[in-house]
């Protein structure tokens, strides 16, 4: 198939998808809200648990205590399943055993972070405080819309009560309040991601953030599983090849826009953002046109052609753009004299390349926001500064600069690094003490430089992919978050470096991964902690 026929079919295919019927949806959130209640009721039931575990410190009976809670779930749950008929509320939310077993864990966490005097009362308070902030999450599925105060309410009497009853007599020393009522919200958080069916689009457009993933539109119109994932999921795409120089404009006169029109048609079938990424990557896929200019006239021809006629032709339905990627050079490359990419563009147009990108993509729609995206820069050191000498340069110089996108590929870039909350949200914070917005762009976390084995590493996964995700919602110039890819079946991780590798939210049939359950856990906190 040719390119054009190919992307007429996709978007055919795409647009034509059938879409769930209203009923079942309100089916759907019924099952949720039952499932979340019955979690609700287990997180009172484990702190339970733990309090009396406190006075008698028998194990035991506190593990026996744990599998009662695990079998009313399991009973709740495949009962709520069973009414609603809809596999839908089964693929949303966690497995039963998996989230109480998540729960108890982290109960248990919490009642070790508090002295041991102090944790009975903490923890008789936590209990019914998590009950009625899980349930938060089930009246969100019944009314949604109203979500907001329903929190706000909960929040307000969960503070009084701490403020009431806390410290309790002779825990003065041991954790504050400040500090208490944090820890039962993160609890309350990870109970309900792991129950409720709302998509991580939802309830991150209730946060004011997009989030999203790169695709391939072809990959997409071959897997039935796909589109609707991406629709529940999915408030942001990004074409993951399709709208690079190689790709869509291969030779100075042919433009291949199939594939792209494809991307930009589904998403707006689907009402989500587009993310244009990326206009000009000295890297990788340029073509032998640009990568063998002649001059720096022609050179600056053909960028000016290319972004103008890219940005021109979806000029109003790009979101952002990701003007120029990777202008650092790559993290084992020698450095150079300017800091910047030994490229074509540095070779032939000198720095001053960056900037006039910035221009012509600003020229060709005023209303797209401009970035520039680059890897390896989430943690601080010389190549953070490095990045960021450059973006306080262009900005010194006027140049049309909006934000900064940092493509995250956790575990790779560098190698076995994994990342810790404060870090990373510092580093995002530098950026956007500088006036500007900040995203995270091409999110994955590679497992393949992380020991252990796979459960506990994918369980590590989703504690990396909540840190991410709350430390992008504790800034809030952090916009967005756009993961690699969805599935592991389509990773990049997998095709070009031929790693066997689990990085994405979504296994290889479609299931939802402690990953995701990480980042929409994430999600939910935020909501709780800005009621
Ligand atoms: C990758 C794609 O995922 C691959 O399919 C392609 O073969 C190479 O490029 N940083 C980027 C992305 O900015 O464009 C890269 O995408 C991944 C690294």
């Amino acid at each position: 198939m040719t390119h054009h026929v190919r992307a007429v079919v996709v978007t055919t295919l795409l647009v034509a998808a059938p879409g769930p019927a209203p009923g079942d949806e309100a089916g759907v959130a019924r099952c949720g809200s039952a499932k979340v209640a019955a979690m609700a009721r287990a997180c009172g039931d484990l702190l339970a648990a733990e309090a009396r575990f406190l006075r008698t410190a028998d194990g035991a009976a506190r593990d026996r205590r744990i599998d009662t809670a695990r079998a009313r779930v399991v009973a709740a749950w495949t009962a709520a399943e069973a009414e609603a008929g809809d596999a839908r509320c089964a693929a949303d939310t966690a497995t039963a055993g998996a989230a109480v077993d998540r729960l108890a864990a982290a109960v248990a966490a919490a009642r070790a972070a508090t002295p041991p005097e102090c944790g009975r009362t903490l923890v008789r308070l936590w209990r019914r405080s998590c009950r009625t902030v899980v349930a938060t999450e089930g009246a969100a599925l019944r009314a949604p819309g109203d979500t907001a105060s329903e929190r706000a309410t909960t929040l307000a009497r969960l503070r009084r009560r701490m403020d009431r009853r806390w410290p309790a007599p002779g825990c003065a020393s041991g954790i504050g309040a400040d500090e208490a009522v944090p820890i039962v919200l993160r609890l309350a958080s990870g109970a309900a991601a792991d129950a409720t069916t709302r998509g991580m689009r939802t309830v991150a457009a209730e946060a004011g953030r997009a989030i999203g993933a790169a695709i391939e539109p072809d990959e997409v119109a071959a897997d039935p599983a796909y589109a609707p994932a991406l629709a529940h999921d999915s408030g942001s795409v990004t074409a993951e090849n399709a709208m690079k120089w190689g790709p869509i404009h291969p030779e100075p006169d042919r433009w291949v826009f199939g594939p792209a029109d494809a991307v930009v048609a589904l998403a707006e079938a689907q009402g989500q953002r587009v993310r244009g990424h990326t206009l000009v990557w000295g890297a990788m896929q340029l073509p032998a046109y640009v990568q063998n200019a002649a001059t720096a006239d022609a050179l600056r021809g053909y960028m000016r052609d290319h972004i103008a006629g890219l940005v021109g032709r979806y000029a109003g339905r790009i979101a952002q753009w990701d003007v120029v990627n990777e202008p650092l050079p790559g993290i084992l490359d020698p450095p150079t004299s300017d800091g910047l990419d030994d490229n074509v563009f540095r070779r032939l147009l000198g720095p001053g390349y960056v900037a006039e990108a910035l221009q012509h993509a600003r020229a060709a729609d005023p209303a797209a926001r401009l970035y520039l995206n680059e890897n390896g820069i989430e943690a601080p050191g010389p190549r953070q500064d490095r990045f960021y000498a450059l973006v306080q340069e262009l900005l010194a110089a006027g140049a049309p600069l909006d934000g900064v996108g940092f493509q995250a590929h956790v575990g790779l870039i560098p190698p076995g690094q994994y990342p810790d909350r404060a870090v990373i949200e510092a580093s995002l914070r530098r950026f956007a003490d500088l006036g500007l917005e900040v995203e995270l762009t091409e999110l994955d976390v590679t497992l393949v430089f992380r020991p252990g084995d796979l459960p506990a590493r994918l369980a590590q996964q989703g504690d990396d992919y909540r840190a991410m995700v709350e430390a992008c919602m504790a800034v809030a110039a952090c916009r967005g978050i756009t993961t690699w890819g969805l599935s592991d079946r389509y990773t990049w991780l997998r095709s070009f470096f031929g790693f066997d590798d689990w990085p994405l939210p979504f296994g290889d049939a479609w299931e939802r991964k402690p990953a995701y359950f990480g980042m929409r856990a994430a999600l939910l906190l935020h909501l709780l902690e800005t009621a």
